[in-house]
C-alpha cells in the first residue's frame, strides 16, 4: 500500500516528499489549469520536469487528444522528457484501451488508466495491460454509488488472474476516503497536499505533545533537571 501525491505544485511536492511517504504523483488536465489560475502562466513541460526533480518517482501526465494515433504520439512526446519516471494517464475510452495496449507492449511506455467509474472499465483496462488503474472514488459518490466494491472487485479480479495492475484511487475528498480505499483493496491512494496536511492532525497528539513538553519544561525550571 502506497500514497501518491495528486497535485502539479512544485512547492508541496518539495515539502511533502520530504515526510517520506508519496511513492509517485499524478496529475490531470483540471489540476494543471487550476494551478495556472493562481500562479500565472504554466510551462508544462518546465512543470512536469520540476516534479520529476523533486520526486524521482514515477508521476502521471495525462493525454489531452481523444484519437489513438495522436495520443500514442502524444504520449511518446511526455515520455521522451523523463524515461524513467513520466508514465502516461490515459483517458479511458476504446481508443484508450488501444492505447495502452500499444504503449504498454509494443513501445515499452507505462500507462495510467484514468477516469475509471465501474468495476467493468477497470477490468478492461487491467487485461489491456495497464501499469495502473485510476478508480475515481469521489466521483463514483457524487453519483450515488459505493466506490468500495468497484475497487474490492477490481483488487480480485487483478489478484486471481495473476496481472500486474496496480489499483489507485483518486478523486478522494475527506480522509476517511483513505482509509475506506485501502480496506477495500487499493494498492496506492492519491490524495491533494491539502488531504495528506489532514492526514497528520489529530488534536489529541498535539495535546499530549504539549503536556509531555510543559511538564518537561516547569520540572527543568525548578531545577529537578539538568
Ligand atoms: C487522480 O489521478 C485524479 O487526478 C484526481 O484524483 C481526480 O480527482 P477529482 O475528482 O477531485 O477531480
Amino acid at each position: 500500500m502506497s500514497m501518491f501525491i495528486d497535485t502539479v505544485d512544485v512547492n508541496e511536492v518539495e515539502e511533502i516528499s520530504g515526510w517520506g511517504v508519496v511513492s509517485g504523483c499524478t496529475t490531470n488536465p483540471l489540476i494543471v489549469a487550476n494551478n495556472a489560475s493562481i500562479g500565472g502562466k504554466l510551462d508544462l513541460k518546465k512543470r512536469v520536469m520540476s516534479i520529476v526533480d523533486a520526486l524521482k518517482k514515477p508521476v502521471s501526465v495525462e493525454l489531452l487528444s481523444e484519437k489513438a494515433g495522436e495520443m500514442v504520439e502524444e504520449a511518446r512526446k511526455y515520455h521522451s522528457w523523463n524515461r524513467e519516471y513520466i508514465n502516461i494517464k490515459v483517458p479511458f475510452s476504446a481508443d484508450g484501451l488501444k492505447v495502452i495496449n500499444v504503449l504498454e507492449r509494443k513501445e515499452n511506455i507505462r500507462t495510467n488508466a484514468t477516469c475509471i467509474m465501474s468495476f467493468n472499465q477497470a477490468l478492461l483496462a487491467a487485461l489491456a495491460g495497464a501499469t495502473y488503474v485510476s478508480i475515481f472514488a469521489g466521483r463514483i459518490r457524487d453519483m450515488g454509488y459505493d466506490p468500495a466494491p468497484v475497487i474490492s472487485d477490481t483488487a480480485e479480479f487483478i489478484s486471481s488472474r495473476g496481472l500486474s495492475s496496480s489499483i489507485i484511487v483518486g478523486s478522494v475528498r475527506h480522509i476517511m476516503d483513505v482509509n475506506d480505499a485501502f480496506k477495500a483493496g487499493a494498492h496506492i491512494v492519491t490524495v491533494t497536499p491539502d488531504i495528506l496536511r489532514k492526514m497528520l492532525r489529530n488534536p489529541r497528539t498535539e495535546e499530549t505533545i504539549k503536556e509531555f513538553n510543559d511538564k518537561f519544561h516547569s520540572a527543568r525550571e525548578k531545577g529537578m533537571i539538568s
